[in-house]
């Protein structure tokens, strides 16, 4: 028997009861995206996988993207990638910092995310507390909070969401490895154009969705009066009283819902505490035509603007 647990925090619940490595009912998993819309993210926890299974599990959320950057897959599944910051012989077996600011995964594709799904296998651990844990914020409690003239004004506006802005602050970060975008990196995700307001296509409710990692400017308005907005927009999404931080336990696997809440890998262990988590990330393709998306209007609000 599936149990939810809400966490005593502002988003997030504990599922118990489901073995994730094995496959679901679509009973069971219609109750587990009800909880994660309800939530913004689950973590099931005490899960053993292998990746294989992780992206048969990922792969019931959505279309899983291969990630554009190319590099630290899983051998033979590149749907699966490896977030690490172990070095073997001398090479680093993952990407060591990956996700480490605020941010919507995916929202600068033209078909935007749904979930990440992540296995913990290592988790830093200092004094006995656990380091690298996921922070995320809560995007309906952030819609739900703005003065009316500004819910009115983001009605009909739309943001311009671009990968290299999030990349180029990475780049930007001491240590940091990463290369340039190449043009056929670049090609391969342009800019691309979504609401400010989305529908959420399980529970119906309205969501802020701009994002500092990704969210460059909104179209509709002068560059001066998009980046005045955008700023504030950004400082009132990251309050305190809409964060949540979901630390780890190896053997965890955890989703959230990268419509309803933007998250930050917080980078507080050193190289020489290991850590390691494999990653997919599924697409709102499935959800966003879902017949919940069709009855609360969250297909139309995603795709009139495209
Ligand atoms: C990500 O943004 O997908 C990475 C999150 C994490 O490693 O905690």
């Amino acid at each position: 028997m599936l149990k939810v647990e809400p966490m005593d925090q502002a988003i997030g619940a504990r599922i118990y009861g489901v073995d994730v490595s094995r496959p679901m009912s679509d009973e069971t998993f219609t109750q587990v995206l009800a909880a994660l819309g309800k939530h913004g993210y689950i973590c099931f926890p005490g899960q053993t996988l292998q990746a294989g299974e992780l992206r048969a599990f990922a792969g019931r959320f959505g279309t899983l993207e291969i990630n554009v950057a190319g590099s630290f897959q899983e051998p033979g599944i590149p749907e699966v990638m490896i977030l690490s910051n172990i070095v073997e012989d001398g090479k680093p077996i993952g990407i060591a910092d990956a996700g480490q600011d605020w941010h919507t995964d995916m929202s600068y594709s033209a078909m935007i995310s749904f979930v990440n799904v992540l296995y913990g296998i290592r988790i830093p651990v200092r004094d006995g507390h656990p380091l690298g844990g996921t922070s995320f914020a809560d995007m309906y409690g952030a819609y739900d909070d703005l003065p009316q003239d500004i819910k009115d004004r983001l009605e009909t506006l739309t943001a311009t969401h671009d990968f290299n802005k999030f990349w180029e602050m990475m780049r930007r970060e001491k240590g940091s490895t990463r290369p340039p975008l190449t043009p056929e990196q670049r090609a391969k995700k342009p800019p691309v154009v979504h609401p400010l307001v989305l529908i959420h296509p399980i529970t119906g409710r309205k969501v802020l969705y701009a994002n500092p990692g990704y969210t460059e400017r909104i179209n509709e308005l002068e560059k001066a009066e998009s980046d005045a907005l955008l700023a504030f927009l950004f400082k009132h999404q990251l309050q305190p009283k809409y964060q949540a931080t979901h630390r780890w336990t190896p053997g965890d696997v955890l989703v959230w819902d990268n419509i309803c809440t933007i998250h930050n890998a917080v980078a507080d262990y050193r190289p020489d505490e290991p850590r390691l988590i494999k990653r997919c990330q599924a697409m709102a393709d499935v959800i966003l035509h879902s017949d919940s998306a069709k009855t609360t209007g969250a297909e139309k609000r995603f795709f009139e603007h495209q």
